[in-house]
């Protein structure tokens, strides 16, 4: 039977898995790397560092897989969204690669959208231009950088670079061409329009193929270095989100991903292409081949969490420590004990500026309502309801599109808190299912590669072969309106700050 790699290039580290027909892991390995900010909002990475952590795990799922190696079919890519590597004509690399966390491109952002018009550039790309986006740091090296630009021969992100070092091939696929803000996402192209408009030529991007296309063949210098079997197919792969959609079985309209990591997602596949005349939400093309995704995504999901544990949770710490049980398990103890709504106390989970729905850079995470009453478990609960309050705020728009939801597959951190689970039920008054895998994008990858290689005839069935559901979380009826009202209160907290919002981030400036 045939194994299949996948490999996810994500913002800490590289994480590859290798699997069988079935899904089972067979061998998975992940190396870490630095991310740097020279600058306050700068967020870079260095492409050799990702190619250095991808070799160091695939020697250590070869050599895992002993004797077994001979049986990998394929290898499927995965990574972080909209960062851009900038190669000059004999494929090095010109600059250090600018991350989707970076917020250095405000201004490159209104100058989109006078160049191109917002309404337009929403026309043609199904988007608004945003900082974390491909473009916008297209545009800041031609304005701040000229003499790297004027070298620029390609722009490839950051897993078609990997994709680059292991085969020598140059191409990206459609789920990352979406979030580069320069590809039409309705109709599949790159979007002329929008490169005239910014005078960009489309020479410097990669061709881009389906995700399940088969994209180069492992090089046999690779396959020396890695003991990995030579010339074995690599797939287009996709976008970390799409990846991650499709190792959660997004692959079926009604599925809605929502994902609590350090950021939140909520995620829904489409059969047609369906924008936001807002822009609040992203429209990227899947995985599949002509299939579509509308997402949400929150800064700070489990982030939020994480600073109150960091910093207010010492007790809880030193208890992991004593037990060896989670801290988290004990912050949820203390928040299951407190009364639903936390007594009148709302969390604005908007600790680093927020995307859906209001792309605000400077909003700032806010405890509102505080009084003598509460207590730790108070703001714990609060700030769990908090974030699914924001995501709810993506379901809403989702729904007012029209697009059908009709169960939620949670995954990352949030699917392991029953308490979180059971909040994602009450307040987006959704079916709330847990699955058998959470293995994030590099399942989704390994799966796209197993297509390529023709071990599953779709991605479609390729996902309905490993993703099981083990768990439903069903919302409690009784809470529902109780919750609606707590989340009507959140939703007025936003406008009422915003003016304000900006007056602390001038203050600080
Ligand atoms: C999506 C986005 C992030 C990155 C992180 O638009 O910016 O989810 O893909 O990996």
């Amino acid at each position: 039977m045939g194994y299949m790699i996948g490999i996810d290039v994500g913002t800490s580290g590289v994480k590859t898995i290798v699997i069988n027909k079935q899904g089972d892991i067979m061998a998975e390995a992940t190396a870490k790397y630095p991310l740097y900010h020279p600058k306050a909002g700068w967020a870079e990475q260095d492409p050799e560092d990702w190619w250095q952590a991808t070799l160091a795990s695939l020697q250590e799922v070869s050599h895992a897989l002993g004797g077994q190696v001979a049986r990998v079919k394929s290898i499927g890519l995965s990574g972080q969204m909209h960062g851009s590597v900038f190669l000059d004509k004999t494929g090095q690399v010109l600059r250090p690669a600018i991350l989707w966390c970076d917020v250095r491109t405000a201004s490159q952002c209104r100058y989109i959208h006078e160049q191109v018009g917002r309404k337009e550039l929403i026309y043609h790309t199904s988007n608004p231009a945003l900082e974390g986006f491909t473009a916008p740091k297209i545009v800041w090296l031609q304005q701040n950088e000229p003499e790297i630009y004027e070298k620029v021969d390609k722009v490839l992100l950051p897993k078609d670079y990997v994709r680059y070092r292991l085969t020598g091939e140059i191409y990206t696929e459609v789920s990352d061409a979406a979030g580069t803000l320069l590809f039409d996402v309705t109709r599949r192209r790159w979007s002329q329009a929008v490169l005239d408009a910014l005078g960009i030529s489309s020479d410097i991007l990669p061709p881009w193929r389906e995700s399940t296309d088969i994209c180069g063949q492992l090089r046999h210098e690779v396959a020396e270095q890695t003991g990995l079997p030579n010339g074995i197919p690599v797939a287009g792969g996709g976008a970390d989100n799409a990846c991650g959609a499709t190792g959660a079985g997004i692959v079926n309209p009604g599925r809605v991903l929502s994902s609590i990591g350090s950021s939140g997602v909520i995620l829904v596949h489409t059969d047609k292409p369906q924008t936001d005349p807002k822009g609040q939400v992203h429209t990227f093309n899947h995985a599949i081949p002509h299939k579509w995704y509308v997402m949400g995504v929150i800064m700070a999901a489990g982030l939020s969490l994480k600073w109150f544990r960091d910093n207010f949770g010492q007790h809880e710490r030193q208890m992991e420590d004593f037990t060896g049980t989670d801290a988290y398990v004990f912050l949820d103890q203390q928040a299951t004990a407190t009364p639903p709504g936390a007594e009148g106390l709302v969390f604005l989970p908007y600790m680093n500026g927020e995307r859906t729905p209001h792309a605000d850079a400077n909003a700032r995470g806010v405890f509102f309502g505080l009084s003598p009453i509460h207590t730790r478990g108070h703001m714990i609960r609060a700030i769990m309801e908090g974030v699914v309050y924001a995501l709810r705020d993506s379901v809403e728009i989702i729904r007012g599109m029209g697009i059908p939801v009709s169960q939620v597959r949670a995954i990352g951190g949030g699917a392991k808190s029953p308490l979180w689970r059971q909040l994602q039920a009450n307040i987006m008054q959704l079916e709330v299912a847990t699955l058998n895998v959470d293995e994030g994008p590099a399942l989704g990858a390994a799966l796209l590669g197993g297509v390529a290689a023709g071990i599953y005839e779709s991605v479609e069935v390729a996902a309905e072969s490993v993703v099981r559901i083990v768990h439903t979380t069903e919302p409690n009826q009784d809470l529902i309106s109780r919750y609606d009202d707590y989340y009507q209160l959140y939703r007025s907290l936003y406008p009422a700050l915003q003016e304000r919002f900006q007056a602390a981030a001038k203050l600080q400036a």
